[in-house]
């Protein structure tokens, strides 16, 4: 097998702004700006919006390689849930979804045990997930950072079958304090964590593909601080919130990806992982 490195991610989740007029127009402003070889980008916006998005992309010709993700899915493929959207419901509007975000860990009270069944089904109607992972301030500051992430990295995986998981499978690493707070969090911290979420994917069998899952930093990324986290070979991206609802920050932002693109095409390694492969790059 040929040997691929780790693909480069810039996945921007819009959260709950944007009505789908809007939804479209932003998104090809920021597929026409962010038209970078080697980076794959991702667009998450509200469930109404997905349409919209698809459609802005396809009127767009730098829109082609720009992926779409929900920011949500339900556990089960169909049911009596009311307000509810599922991952069979998505397919034609979405490729990617993020599961497990810390806003629905704390506004909609997702536990590890439903964030793994939304993984599965997920990646059983051929979604590719991108699971989030982090821990809290008070976590942080009692040393328990690495305990607290090993553990939602074991409960959101929970029954996943690793095998191939590279092909389907991002994890973003995003401590809740740096989410929304104009606080990141050092590079060097993001790249000892993604250390860590691998190390947890090697005991949970995932072995190469620990290696091989790209890993995200998120929480506070701007064009400000995205070198940071760019320049650590184990951060293979970052997932944007705020700053990806501004076209200028994800130019930017997809910009300086660009570079670390660049870099591990040209020496063919996947950033701290000799031989290392990952999802192709072409892949939106
Ligand atoms: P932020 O959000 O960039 O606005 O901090 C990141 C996220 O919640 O994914």
């Amino acid at each position: 097998m040929i040997p691929r490195m780790r693909a480069v991610i810039v996945a921007g989740n819009w959260k709950m702004h944007t009505t789908p007029d809007e939804a479209g127009e932003l998104a090809r402003t920021i597929a026409r700006r962010t038209d970078v070889a080697g980076v794959v980008r991702v667009l998450c916006p509200p469930f109404v919006g997905l349409q919209a998005v698809r459609d802005g992309l396809a009127a767009e010709p730098a829109g082609a390689g720009v992926g779409v993700g929900a920011q949500n899915v339900h556990h089960e493929a169909s049911g009596a849930y009311t307000g509810e959207v599922s991952a069979p419901m998505l397919l034609g509007l979405a490729t990617w979804v993020i599961a497990g975000h810390s806003e629905r860990r704390r506004d909609a009270g997702e536990t590890d045990a439903l964030i793994s069944r939304k993984v599965a089904r997920a990646h059983e109607h051929g979604l590719r997930v991108i699971l989030c992972v982090g821990e809290q301030l008070a976590e942080r500051e009692a040393g328990r950072a690495d305990e607290v992430v090993r553990a939602q990295v074991q409960g959101s995986l929970d029954g996943i079958d690793p095998a191939g998981a590279d092909a389907w499978l991002t994890i973003a690493y995003e401590p809740v304090w740096a989410i929304g707070t104009g606080r990141n969090a050092r590079g060097a911290d993001a790249a000892a964590m993604a250390a860590v979420i691998r190390e947890t994917l090697g005991t949970l069998g995932f072995e190469d593909a620990g290696e091989r899952i790209a890993v995200l930093y998120g929480g506070s990324v701007s064009s400000a601080n995205i070198d940071e986290f760019m320049a650590e070979p184990a951060i293979d991206g970052a997932l944007v919130g705020g700053a990806s609802l501004k076209p200028d920050e994800m130019a930017a932002i997809v910009a300086r990806a660009g570079l670390t693109a660049q870099a591990r095409a040209g020496t063919g390694r996947g950033g701290g992982s000799a031989g290392s492969a990952g999802s192709d790059a072409a892949t939106g």
